[in-house]
């Protein structure tokens, strides 16, 4: 299939745009105070603005400086960026580096040795801290452990793990070998774990018994079982396994061992790799508009640069800040500030096992006053949930030792802006609330706490040396306030370098659908966004079939391909609904195999196929049988018409594409 047809975009989209619709129209801009500014590295809109022109004059000079200033070298780069076969780059070519060795070794020789590098709290209330020295330790043991089992540089090593500090010190000891890294997210179910083990050739899976989430106890072994059943994936040799829950679990002699008895015995010393700068660090799946999950492939050099700039910049990370980011390892939000931007920085991180539950609503902010955090890192999902129950929960704790809020993974509506600010922040402290994507490593637009005068609602303005901006399908600029697309016209350190085994995919679906008439490649991000007169972008949400539940990006075409799978269902289409707490809800429209009855129990045992297809993250929250599906007369499924439907409006624009104009009419019964 032709990938670039099949993104199903049109400006319709801005106007539908999955945002939550706002009824506080909030026009208030909050300034940083001049003592917060006079603390921060960089103090004030100028000093923002004079590190954009530096980047935009010479961003060799730029991005070069900063790599030889902010990263531990091994071998100094020769060149600072090769861009002569766009869109495919090469950053600090010739340089050799190791990002475990930035995350963990450099801060050995400094007062950092004994600072805790990590705080983990698990959900029954275990706490376990690391100091730089001890984290140090506890990854060159495992690094030794994945070489004793034969896994050497270059090998893919798979995680499917609760979150427990062996996530975060299994990711660093895969990158001191030089193993690249494939985390699949924990809540996962095996056939989507096996889709990613053999996509990516894996030839080792890290994981554990379960994990604690909800008062419950999730199983994960048994889905590895299951992913690797009937030889499935060849190539996995060893499964290592951590024992966090004491289940009563099946251990396959020759290829399954304990964390415990292949780790622990390893000596506390291995040298770190030499990479190249650009050696592969890491793959991470995410959803797109079509196919399966591609594997986004981040290299060495550039991301541990954009993952650490980013952090020091957005956070103004200082010595006695205790930071915490709520997201899961298995995104890259936790990839780029739970493990590398913090510990590249030598600040403490905290890593939470559980999520706030009905048996303890206030569990977050319970960890704050437990923890004094000082930075907290949040989806707006989660705000609007709070929100939901109301401020007496927060209310009941001790919130005073919080500076600075963060929001990421979708856009905020100025309700759940004012409320964090007002309620969790007591009006005291900046909200940096960051666009950016799987595929840019790090993040590209936000507020700095200390310059960027902030407007609920909007992510404001693109960080030094990111030239983003909204253009229109021929690739120009459009005017202030007009919707559009959200783009990246100049390379980044951070920047995806490929589609793991596809690189046709990665020119098509992100370089290639824009083409300017200069013939310059421009990066197409898959959001829709406009620019208001002060030049602050305002993000709407995706423009093509990705959906973002609570944060989490779903392709339609993933779910709708589970629900194919099932033998009642003949046709699928599936779109975003807007959700007041979850950003969007999932809503199929399905055509049934003749002779199938349209029951609520096949409703039912639909949504589970989904869950188990894919997880419980993709579940539908509403299928609707249909007799037919509304399409054009090339066969393309009209999704627009099936978003205004599931949302219970009215159907906007041009229908008469349609080739069977009776289809709206039994959509609409
Ligand atoms: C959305 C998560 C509005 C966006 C880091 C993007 C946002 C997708 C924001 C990437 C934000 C992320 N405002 N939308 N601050 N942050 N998004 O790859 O649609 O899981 O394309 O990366 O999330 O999701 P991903």
């Amino acid at each position: 299939m032709n990938v670039i047809y099949a993104i199903d975009v049109d400006f319709m989209s801005f106007e539908s745009s999955s945002t939550i619709e706002s009824v506080l129209h909030e026009q208030r801009v909050f300034s940083p105070s001049l003592d917060e500014s006079n603390k921060c590295r960089i103090s004030g809109l100028n000093s923002y603005q004079k590190m954009v022109d530096e980047a935009q004059v010479d961003p060799i000079k730029f991005w070069g400086d900063a790599a030889r200033k902010e990263l531990h070298w091994f071998e100094p780069f020769t060149n600072v960026l090769n861009w002569n076969n766009p869109p495919f780059a090469k950053w600090f070519e010739g340089g050799k580096t190791n990002i475990s060795f930035n995350c963990l070794d450099r801060h050995l020789k400094t007062s950092n040795a004994d600072k805790c590098a990590l705080i983990w709290e698990g959900e029954p209330g275990d706490v376990r801290r690391f100091t730089y020295k001890e984290l140090h330790s506890e990854v060159c043991k495992t690094a030794n452990a994945l070489k004793s089992l034969g896994i050497k540089k270059g090998d893919l090593v798979a995680l499917y793990m609760p979150m427990v500090p062996e996530a975060a010190i299994a990711m660093l000891a895969c990158a001191r070998i030089g193993a690249p890294h494939s985390v699949v997210f924990g809540g996962f179910s095996s056939e989507a774990l096996r889709d990613r083990l053999i996509d990516g050739d894996a030839v080792a899976v890290i994981t554990a018994d379960g994990g604690f989430r909800k008062d419950k106890e999730v199983s994960l072994k048994p889905a590895v079982d299951a992913a690797l059943a009937g030889n499935s994936c060849p190539n996995v040799k060893s499964v290592l396994v951590v024992q966090r829950t004491k289940a009563d679990i099946e251990m396959q002699s020759g290829r399954d061992y304990w964390w415990e008895d292949v780790v622990t015995p390893q000596s506390s010393d291995c040298d770190p790799e030499y990479m190249d700068s650009e050696d592969r660090l890491f793959v991470l799946y995410t959803s797109g508009s079509t196919g399966k999950p591609k594997g986004v492939v981040h290299t060495t050099a550039g991301y541990n640069l954009w993952a650490h700039l980013t952090f020091q910049w957005i956070f103004d990370i200082r010595s006695d800040d205790i930071y915490w980011c709520t997201a899961d390892v298995g995104w890259i939000t936790g990839h780029s500030y739970i493990v590398y931007g913090p510990l590249s920085n030598g600040a403490t991180t905290v890593m939470y096992e559980g999520v706030p539950r009905p048996s303890n609503p206030g569990a977050f902010w319970e960890l704050i006053q437990k923890h004094n955090i000082s930075i907290f890192y949040t989806a707006p999902t989660a705000i609007r949930a709070f929100m939901k129950m109301g401020r007496a929960i927060p209310d009941e704790f001790d919130l005073t030792s919080l500076r600075l809020l963060g929001t990421v993974g979708e856009p905020i509506n100025p309700e759940a802006w004012m409320w964090y600010r007002d309620v969790i922040g007591r009006e005291q402290c900046p909200i940096v609330d960051t666009w950016w994507q799987t595929e840019t490593g790090g993040v590209m637009i936000s507020p700095l706490p200390g310059a960027t005068p902030t407007k609920p609602g909007s992510a404001t303005l693109p960080l030094p040396g990111i030239e983003a901006d909204v253009v229109d399908s021929d690739g120009l600029s459009v005017p202030a306030n007009e919707g559009g697309y959200l783009v990246v016209k100049r390379p980044w350190p951070g920047m995806m370098r490929t589609v793991h085994g596809n690189e046709k995919r990665f020119r098509e679906s992100y370089w290639e659908f824009l083409r300017p008439k200069d013939g310059s490649y421009i990066y197409f991000a898959g959001d829709g966004a406009r620019r208001d007169t002060d030049g602050y972008f305002w993000v709407m949400g995706r423009v093509d079939d990705v959906i973002n539940v609570s944060g989490h990006r779903l392709g339609t075409m993933e779910i709708e391909s589970a629900l194919v799978s099932h033998d009642a269902v003949s046709e699928a289409a599936v779109v975003g609904r807007p959700d007041s707490v979850k950003g969007e809800g999932i809503v199929a429209f399905v055509t049934l195999e003749s002779g199938r009855a349209s029951t609520e129990e096949l409703q039912t045992d639909l949504i589970n196929h989904v869950s188990s297809e894919i997880g419980p993250i993709a579940r539908p929250d509403e299928i609707n049988f249909s007799e037919a599906l509304p399409k054009t007369r090339s066969g393309k499924i009209m999704r627009r018409i099936l978003r205004d439907l599931a949302a219970g409006a009215d159907v906007k624009g041009d229908t008469s594409t349609l080739e069977d104009r009776s289809v709206l009419d039994k959509l609409r019964n």
